[in-house]
């Protein structure tokens, strides 16, 4: 464990979190837009002094071992052999041995012998000589294609894989099952590829977490089955082909998102070497996320069928949100990709270099599709391309559509605007159904912010003392702050000199989180400490007098009941309880 200790004191979290966040210095602090989750002002906030972050609009906080896990969608052992890595710690044998995180471990490790396996019998091994053919001569993939992205062969017969990993490598069967290589079958184990082209799915560290296997015989479907959902496999979180590709997307500043795979490896054959494919499936938000860290411009270069022309609509509001700029390739004569490239390399490394912006080519197909000219034509491509535009985050870009929108249909740009309002009311209500935020109280939201002035404060205990009787009667609802606040007033009576970094070592763990919260909270900045003791002295007592009112009210209720049973004993000590509470409400 001494060595969780060395790794995190030589890391500097704010160099760390700079190389994925471009982050801001305010104060004493630096910040940045939360990069987990959607803002469009910083709220991501990162203190170099005590070495943490934390997000006050998503909540998320720690250090840096739980920044790269999150960051990284890593476990803890990762974690901490990539940090130890950038601080120069060399690791004693660390073991990996419970737990989630070893698990995960374990199956990359699988399915990296796997893929070996897999590989060996394409491109040594007689079982898989058709398959080499098949790649060679009809799919057109050179042999250095092949082990740049390790394809491998799965032959029909039920268990070879099982076989060698589990009598020759000695794993047990169970391991075999979690890592999604094999299945059950009647109580029998076997592969679970079989008679398959093999693609492993790196993750973009490299990491083995799964494939995918295309059906050699074209009489079997489906033509593709990939890993079901394992620890170390989530559909949609992945690209297909980004680990290889990654450097060139940095480089480039361009991801361009395909298909399937074979799109991306003859792409790569022929030197377009930022390629990444969905697989077939619909781009998620997570799979953007992961694209954003590599490049700001996104090209989708989807099949001409509707199908694909469907996925690209379906993308843009994700890549919109993110703030990514999209344009679209179209593969030339209406080809896949990987069709097009061997058709025509020349056509498709010109269709790659004339992308266009994803809202012409939207304008594109539409008008193509149904004619400006009538009034039906004119209210079904309004209806098409108005959401559209409607979602545009940058004015400038929004206001050029509108006007080219206006053009085509002839009509005037005040009646898309107007039919664009209509669009948003019916948003707002859809939007209302769905709570994003469990929304704080007020008092929690006060609670926040005073504990915040206070921790926050350079002589607590000067500050305390101006509140001091308001929040002994007070009850906090988050009892962390009252602690806090309690072992505040007693740390600063002892210490003459408040210094946080000691105030905070004394603190039990449990309270360190909410500490983090009030440490990093921002504060105005106050003209004088006049204006700073004024704020403290407003805020608690507007909790107190929230806190009274509820009891006031409170006793007034009981005492209503009591009158209904004719109790007037204890009616009056509630009236006297209740008017002494009354009393104590402060006068501001
Ligand atoms: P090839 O014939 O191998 O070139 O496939 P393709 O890429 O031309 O296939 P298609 O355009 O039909 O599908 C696009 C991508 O979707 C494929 O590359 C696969 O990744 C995926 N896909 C295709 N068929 C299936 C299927 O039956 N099941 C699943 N899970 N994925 C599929
Ligand atoms: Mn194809």
């Amino acid at each position: 464990m001494d060595q969780v200790a060395e790794v995190r004191e030589k890391i500097d979290i704010v160099s760390l979190i700079q190389e994925f966040v471009p982050l801001k210095k305010t104060g004493s602090n630096f910040k940045a837009n939360c990069p987990f989750h959607n803002e469009k002002s910083p709220s991501f906030v990162v203190s170099p002094e005590r070495q943490i972050w934390h997000c006050f609009g998503c909540q998320k906080g720690g250090d840096a071992f739980t920044f790269v896990m999150e960051y990284e969608h890593i476990e803890f052992p990762e974690a901490l052999r990539m940090l130890a890595q950038r601080a120069g710690v060399q690791l004693a044998q660390y073991k990996f041995d419970t737990g989630v995180a070893s698990k995960k471990e374990q199956i990359y490790k699988l399915n990296h012998l796997a893929s070996e396996f897999y590989h060996f019998l394409l491109t040594q091994h007689p079982v898989g000589k058709h398959a080499l053919i098949y790649l060679i001569e009809e799919r057109k993939i050179k042999p250095q294609t092949i082990n740049t992205y390790m394809l491998g062969f799965a032959p029909k017969i039920g268990n070879t894989l099982t076989q060698y990993l589990v009598d020759k490598k000695k794993y047990p069967k169970e391991s075999l099952l979690e890592a999604g290589l094999a299945t059950q079958y009647y109580g029998r184990i076997a592969d679970f590829f079989r008679g398959r082209l093999m693609f492993p799915l790196y993750d973009h560290r490299g990491n083995t977490i799964g494939f995918s296997g295309r059906v050699l015989d074209p009489k079997v479907e489906p033509k593709y089955i990939n890993t079901s959902e394992t620890l170390a496999y989530h559909k949609g979180s992945v690209f297909f082909g980004l680990n290889s590709a990654k450097e060139a997307i940095k480089k480039e500043n361009r991801a361009i998102i395909m298909e399937g795979e074979f799109d991306v490896i003859s792409s790569f054959q022929e030197g377009i070497t930022n390629c990444v494919a969905i697989k077939g499936t619909a781009l998620t938000e997570e799979q953007v996320t992961l694209i954003n860290r590599f490049a700001q411009k996104i090209s989708l270069c989807f099949d001409e069928d509707s199908a694909g022309q469907e996925a690209v609509k379906r993308s843009l509001p994700i890549l919109e949100k993110k703030g990514l700029s999209v344009t679209v390739i179209v593969p030339p004569d209406g080809k896949d990709a990987d069709e097009a490239i061997k058709h025509n390399p020349i056509a498709f490394k010109l269709a790659v270099k004339h992308d266009m912006p994803i809202y012409d080519f939207l304008f594109e197909k539409t008008l193509a599709r149904i004619n400006p000219k009538t009034i039906d034509g004119k209210k079904k491509i309004a209806e098409h391309l108005l959401p559209v535009i409607a979602d545009i985050q940058n004015e400038i870009v929004k206001e050029h559509y509108l006007q080219k929108l206006s053009r085509e249909l002839s009509t005037s740009r005040e009646s898309l605007v107007a039919e664009i309002e209509k669009l948003k009311k019916k948003e707002v209500i859809r939007r209302e159904d769905i709570v994003e935020k469990k929304p704080q109280s007020r008092e929690a939201l006060l609670e926040e912010y005073l504990a915040a002035l206070l921790v926050q404060h350079e002589n607590p205990k000067v500050i305390l003392s101006e509140v001091e009787t308001m929040l002994s009667h007070y009850e906090f609802k988050t009892p962390a702050y009252q602690k806090i606040i309690e072992k505040l007033r007693i740390f600063s009576t002892n210490n003459p000199k408040f210094d946080p970094k000691q105030f905070f070592t004394s603190l039990p763990p449990e309270l360190v989180p909410a500490f983090d919260v009030s440490f990093l909270y921002p504060i105005p900045k106050f003209k004088d400490e006049g204006h700073y003791k004024e704020e403290v002295k407003k805020k608690a007592s507007d909790l107190y007098k929230m806190y009274l009112t509820h009891k006031i009210e409170n006793l007034g209720k009981e005492i209503m009941e009591k009158e209904k049973d004719g109790m007037s004993d204890q009616e009056n000590t509630l009236r006297l309880e209740q008017d002494r509470l009354i009393g104590l409400l402060p006068k501001i």
